[in-house]
């Protein structure tokens, strides 16, 4: 079982992962996570906090320590992991200041009341999604491991402020996320993008924001991964978890459901067909998303998950002041206006997560060498 934790707040001085279960074998380096780290960051939209981040990781335990320049390869025991906050040196003098007036959609109001208090700070330190950087480090280690079975995981936006991105269906996965990637929407339609673009500048001066749409996929998945046998080995439930525990995703499908749900069945299910390859077999489409009956199926997995927009906003919202009880309007802290293309980062960790947790499931053993020859015996 592969499982991560992660502490810290926003405007502390670090966040910290504990990843445990990586089998024993599997080289990282602090550049691979970094990589990644950078990735999160980018994006059109983002607010002035990721000009003073350049997150990156420091590997403190679970890696065998070799000489400076050498790889290090995991040795079975948990991965300690540190990001430093670069903006905490900002904050270390004065400390947090109280925010008594909660922002609607944020965990503030909640939080406050859940944990006793009138002053949302604590809440909003842990429920910020700094926290994010974290998960995209313990996605990074995750991501390893299943390059080293072939399994690729990549995302693009498809839709921000209801701009949609057009895609053709035949279009290879691999392209549509290497054109993302070069785009600052991490968008593959580049007219789409320049519309999305223009209209994030809109809701930038209108003090407003924006949420969206993006599909995280993963290629070369083994058939066979999740289970049918109970509820909570179905891998489409783990999926559809794990992004829900994004802050700010709302939605997610596996495959285009609800498009699914409004077609006849024999125009949905994806028919299997003879065919000459090393299965004998094939399927003539992919309307499941590479998942059936909670098992993965060997077409590429595709999640999609639509993002709200981003509660804070620059234009006040009606609250009212929790110390005083007194209708108040929200202050503005500093906010990102659009973090759709970073929120697919992290989809893209998430999903890595639970691919490697179920493959670590499926093939069992304690090191990588283990696990490869567990996979040659496993179903194609
Ligand atoms: C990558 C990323 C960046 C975010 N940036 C902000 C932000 O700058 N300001 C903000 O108010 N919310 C931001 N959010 C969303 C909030 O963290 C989220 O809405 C809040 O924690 C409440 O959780 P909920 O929306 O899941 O209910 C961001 C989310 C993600 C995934």
């Amino acid at each position: 079982m592969l499982r991560f934790l992660t502490a810290g707040e926003s405007h502390g001085p670090c966040l910290t992962i504990i990843i445990e279960g990586v089998p024993a074998g599997l080289p990282l380096t602090e550049d691979s996570i970094n990589k990644e780290l950078g990735r999160r960051q980018k994006g059109y939209g983002r607010g002035g906090r990721m000009k003073i981040e350049q997150d990156q990781v420091r590997i403190l335990g679970g890696v065998y320590r070799r000489p400076r320049g050498a790889i290090g390869a995991t040795t079975g025991a948990p991965l300690a992991l540190q990001i430093e906050n670069r903006d905490w040196a900002n904050w270390q003098e004065e400390g947090w200041p109280p925010l008594t007036v909660p922002r609607p959609g944020h965990a503030d109001l909640a939080g406050a009341l859940k944990y006793g208090g009138a002053d949302a700070r604590p809440i909003l330190e842990r429920a910020s999604a700094r926290e994010t950087a974290a998960r995209v480090a313990a996605g990074a280690v995750a991501k390893a491991l299943l390059a080293q079975f072939e399994i690729q995981i990549g995302s693009y936006v498809v839709e921000i402020g209801g701009i949609e991105a057009r895609i053709t269906p035949e279009e290879r996965l691999a392209d549509l996320a290497a054109r993302a990637e070069a785009s600052e929407l991490h968008c593959p339609d580049a007219a789409a993008a320049e519309t999305m673009r223009e209209w994030i500048d809109t809701m930038r001066q209108a003090g407003d924001s924006v949420g969206g749409v993006f599909v995280v996929f993963a290629t070369g998945v083994p058939v066979g991964l999740g289970s049918h046998a109970q509820w909570d080995r179905r891998l489409d439930a783990r999926l559809a978890a794990a992004m829900m525990s994004i802050p700010a995703i709302k939605g997610v499908e596996i495959g285009p459901a609800f498009e699914n749900a409004r077609r006849p069945g024999t125009q949905v299910h994806d028919e299997i067909i003879v065919a000459q390859n090393a299965r004998g077999w094939a399927r003539a489409s992919n309307r499941a998303g590479g998942i059936e009956g909670g098992i993965s199926n060997g077409e590429p997995i595709i999640v999609r998950s639509a993002m709200k927009p981003i509660p804070t906003t620059v234009a006040p919202r009606r609250s009212v002041d929790l110390a005083s009880g007194a209708a108040a309007a929200t202050q503005y802290q500093r906010s990102d206006v659009c973090a759709v293309p970073a929120a697919s980062i992290v989809g893209e960790a998430m999903v890595a997560l639970v691919l490697a947790d179920a493959l670590i499931e499926k093939l069992g053993g304690d090191s990588l060498a283990e696990m490869k020859a567990h996979m040659s015996a496993a179903p194609l």
